[in-house]
């Protein structure tokens, strides 16, 4: 699924040489894509000046074809494995960075794997190096490996709720609920420090700014560079840095035991066959019409 520069908001389904192989990478035969926001915000975006087209997508997860030289891990061809790219997805192969790729363990699906590659990125990120939550670090007590020892407290809409709580939030409330951020707040006995805005838009850093604690020392993280309306907490601007590629080698491993011991469940999957439908995926994402469940396709 290639978009060109000339077709800034379009895609078409069309033949590319298969990429060549580069040391740090994995060449994949892909078996899953999932459809991430990120797909349709960068369809819409203008190119660089230098790019004539890209290839979509950033999740895939498939089979191990051929390993780059520089890639020191225990990969074979043949292995199950997940990944993010940000040379694109949605072909059928694809060229995956070796360091941060993950095996799938046996009782997991290409289409249940294929959901979690831009997550892990965000999640090792946000939490683990701009947040500075305590890593979590096996072999622990299973409650604290799925929340590192702190109290989660999400936002969804109602219907919801219930996938968030299975998905070990101790707390969920109604982002369109006004009084959704002062409920945290008095929940949370006006001590929240830390929040991690995925969402980003100014009404979700509102309610950030309503639930963090009234005291000057709050972090505000957020995916997409939205401004926080409060000027009393911290935030700012995070280039990547090596120190971010070495955090995402360390968590990898970390979750690809989660993953195999059965303490990380994947986001509901709705499965689709085919790469042709991505676009009409992208464009329900768009339009606010999947709730609960991510779209993934079968290449
Ligand atoms: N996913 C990633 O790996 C990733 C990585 C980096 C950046 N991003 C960016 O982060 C943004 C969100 O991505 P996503 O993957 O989380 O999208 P998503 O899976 O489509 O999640 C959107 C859902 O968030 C729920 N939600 C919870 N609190 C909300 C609030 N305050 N306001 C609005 N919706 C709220 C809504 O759930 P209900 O259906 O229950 O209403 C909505 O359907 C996008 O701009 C994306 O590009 C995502």
């Amino acid at each position: 699924m290639v978009c060109a520069s000339s077709l800034i908001g379009k895609a078409v389904l069309t033949s590319i040489p298969v990429p060549r192989l580069r040391d740090d990478y994995i060449l994949v035969i892909t078996v899953a894509v999932a459809v991430n926001p990120t797909d349709w915000q960068t369809l819409d975006e203008i190119f660089k000046p230098e790019t004539t087209r890209t290839l979509l997508g950033c999740e895939a997860a498939g089979i191990v074809v051929e390993i780059g030289k520089n890639v020191r891990r225990d990969f074979k061809p043949g292995d199950r494995i997940v990944g993010m790219a940000h040379d694109g997805t949605f072909a059928e192969y694809i060229m995956i960075k070796g360091y941060i790729a993950m095996h799938i363990p046996p009782d997991v699906s290409f289409e249940e794997a294929s959901t979690l590659g831009g997550g892990i990125a965000t999640v090792a990120l946000a939490y683990y190096r701009y947040l500075e939550l305590p890593l979590p670090i096996l072999p622990i007590e299973m409650e604290k490996i799925h929340r590192s020892g702190l109290m989660v407290i999400s936002t969804s809409s109602p219907s919801n709720f219930k996938l968030l709580r299975s998905r070990g939030a101790d707390h969920v409330y109604d982002y369109r609920d006004p009084e959704s951020g002062s409920k945290i707040r008095s929940l949370t006995c006006n001590k929240l420090s830390l929040v991690l805005d995925t969402i980003a838009t100014p009404a979700s850093a509102q309610i950030c700014a309503d639930a963090l604690s009234s005291a000057p020392d709050g972090l505000y993280v957020n995916l997409m560079g939205v401004d926080m309306p409060r000027s009393d907490i911290e935030g700012g601007h995070w280039p990547a840095v090596p120190e971010d590629f070495e955090l995402m080698k360390k968590f990898v491993v970390l979750t690809e035991k989660l993953l195999e011991q059965g303490l990380l469940k994947t986001h509901p999957a709705k499965v689709r066959d085919g790469l042709e439908g991505i676009l009409d995926g992208m464009q329900e994402l768009k339009e606010g019409k999947v709730s609960g469940a991510r779209l993934v396709y079968q290449v």
